[in-house]
């Protein structure tokens, strides 16, 4: 999953390639490049790192051109490098590509052979040797058909020709690929973020289909290079300006717009005055549906797993909860009146699209819960529920993370009503507690001194552990997965019930442990398990509602105490104080908050 970004213009286009590379970090940021066409030549550079590395080392030579392209890396093949950043170029190609080439060493080899001579440990450079080998006997389009026809795997890619000055190729399969139009230039870029500075009309290429940018004009081809006519979307304004503002960190932002993500997504979908959840236009009778899938990787399979607690609570469905990237490797057994619901923020994750195109190809029903609605796999679901939260730039979800719980909630709720599984008298109850969710995570928001003096003692642990039952498991999960991926720490997530299985083992006295138990159905069988980890010396940090008078134990290290409220919404409070830990922990060990080591926002190769 990298980013890839291309220009043609009337004016030198360094500087705006590295303002959209900028943007494009959050999909890869342990090395950048870029290359453009001066005087006749390629001109390329490439630096290890950030891309504020890359921009101190062009200030230095002033890179000319009008027309160029540029990538940040997120290494697959071969460990970051300056020689295996791209662009990756011949004398007379150059290429930026994103996704894998997974018969890269079969190419190779043949290339090989034929006198070609590798410099990267990269897949992506057989690109650009076997466009230059299929050049020196064909016209362009056929050049760009052949080599796509020799590339298994997944890719979106930038490429650009010495001898043909003025394009920009744009090529995809399986990785996203969007294009731009602006006055006098043109653009390619990763996604519509990149390009947004720049433009909000954008086209979105489809798998197999390549395009030609030149500064006045764009031509599209189908994979037989048959010209096609594409769309033009125009996006709105409130998505083209997403700026940290005074916030350090894009996380710290992100989570404190959740109350207002949560009131917009709650205004789009319910009508207050008739008291009912509108999913307007969903596709399907009742009679259609008997069992439902969610389906998802990392944060968003979290809220799938969210969802199959609500669903079983809820109504009378069968409910099944998948990772994405096991799903679609298994024999599964495809029903026809089965939902399957793909939640992703990005709508790009590439096991989560592979896993909706395989319900694709069996036919089934199939809906998305995602933030990006332009994105692949929003168009190319049946019906969409966009969980309308804008842009979430910090690699860690948080604000994606309630909307798409929210989402799946609605989603619940409106099901179970439609099959009668829920009173009408509850339902409208549950529509009304939801008009009170904003402003009890907004007070759950500003409830932060606490926190930030526990995380001292999580930035110097080795391990930790979050404690769970019932609606609190999945959140029990999502918690430590934000200590792992922010502040490096291990941190294992468990349903409470569990630990005497096994995990019981790992606790050492004062390895923190954070239990979650909010006054609901699970609240006693919970601080059971609780007292069972304290008594063998962990340091309990206990998160739990304000209605909870007394406490069961004297031996509790720190209790954090959330607003209360009915038993389905607590998943939406006790997520805010885990955020916080994670974050406020990874700020004291100097993290990069917003890049994690080795990750990336949108994961788009498997
Ligand atoms: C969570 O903090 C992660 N960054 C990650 O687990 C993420 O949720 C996952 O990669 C899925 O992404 P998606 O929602 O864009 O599909």
């Amino acid at each position: 999953m990298c980013g890839i970004i291309g220009i043609t213009s009337n004016k030198p286009v360094s500087s705006s390639i590295l303002h959209s590379l900028k943007k494009l970090e959050y999909r890869g940021y342990d090395s950048a490049g870029i290359a453009t066409i001066d005087n006749g030549n390629i001109n390329e550079v490439k630096s290890l790192g950030r891309v504020e590395v890359l921009e101190k080392n062009i200030s230095q030579i002033n890179l000319e051109g009008y027309i160029g392209i540029g990538h940040v890396r997120w290494a697959t093949h071969g460990m970051p490098s300056t020689i295996n950043a791209h662009p990756h170029s011949t004398e007379n190609i150059s290429v930026v590509h994103n996704g894998i080439i997974e018969n890269s060493i079969n190419l190779k080899n043949l290339l090989i052979k034929k006198g070609h001579k590798f410099k990267s440990e990269t897949d992506t450079e057989v690109i650009v040797h076997l466009l230059s080998e299929y050049m020196k006997s064909n016209e362009l389009n056929e050049t760009i058909i052949k080599t796509l026809n020799d590339l298994e795997g997944s890719f979106a890619l930038g490429i650009i020709f010495k001898d043909i000055p003025n394009i920009i190729v744009g090529a995809r399969r399986g990785s996203p690929l969007a294009v731009g139009y602006g006055p006098n230039e043109n653009y390619l870029g990763s996604d519509s973020y990149a390009l947004k500075s720049m433009t909000n009309k954008i086209t979105y290429l489809n798998d197999g289909e390549f395009c030609v940018i030149k500064k006045e004009e764009i031509d599209f081809f189908d994979h037989l290079g048959k010209k096609i006519n594409k769309k033009v979307l125009q996006l709105s304004s409130n998505e083209l300006n997403y700026e940290k503002g005074e916030y350090k960190h894009y996380m710290a932002k992100e989570i404190d717009e959740q109350p207002s993500t949560i009131k917009n997504c709650i205004n789009e979908y319910v009508d207050k005055i008739n008291n009912e959840i509108n999913l307007l236009n969903f596709p399907w009778n009742k009679e259609q549906i008997k069992s439902v899938k969610l389906i998802g990787c990392g944060t968003a399979f979290h809220s799938c797993l969210m969802g199959k607690y609500w669903f079983e609570e809820l109504t009378n469905l069968d409910v099944d909860v998948d990772i994405a990237s096991e799903f679609r490797y298994r024999k599964n057994k495809f029903k026809e009146d089965c939902l399957y619901i793909f939640v992703s923020q990005s709508g790009e994750t590439a096991d989560t699209y592979a896993a909706l195109n395989l319900c694709k190809k069996n036919k089934v029903k199939t809906c998305s819960i995602i933030n990006v609605v332009e994105s692949s796999i929003a168009r190319d679901s049946d019906f969409v529920l966009p969980i309308h939260c804008g842009p979430e730039i910090g690699v860690a979800s948080t604000k994606a993370f309630l909307g798409q719980m929210l989402v799946i909630y609605l989603l619940c709720l409106k099901i179970s009503i439609l099959m009668k599984d829920i009173k009408r008298e509850d339902y409208d109850k549950k529509i009304r507690n939801l008009g009170l969710l904003s402003d009890l995570v907004k007070k759950t928001i500003l409830d932060e001194n606490q926190i930030q003096s526990i995380s001292n003692t999580f930035a110097e642990a080795k391990g930790s552990m979050f404690l769970g039952r019932g609606f609190s498991y999945p959140i029990a999960l999502e918690g430590a997965l934000k200590l792992k991926e922010l502040a490096y720490i291990h941190a294992e997530g468990y349903p409470a019930g569990e630990m005497k299985h096994g995990p019981l083992a790992l606790i050492e006295d004062g390895m923190p442990v954070v239990v979650i138990a909010p006054k609901d159905d699970y609240y006693k069988k919970t601080i059971s398990n609780m007292q069972e980890v304290i008594a063998r010396g962990a340091k309990v940090l206990l998160l739990t509602n304000k209605d909870v008078n007394q406490i069961v134990s004297e031996n509790i290290w720190q209790i954090i105490k959330i607003e209360t409220t009915n038993d389905d919404l607590y998943p939406f409070l006790t997520t805010i104080p885990l955020q916080k830990l994670a974050y406020f922990t990874a700020l004291k060990k100097g993290h990069d908050i917003d890049k994690p080591r080795n990750l990336a926002k949108s994961v788009t190769v498997e």
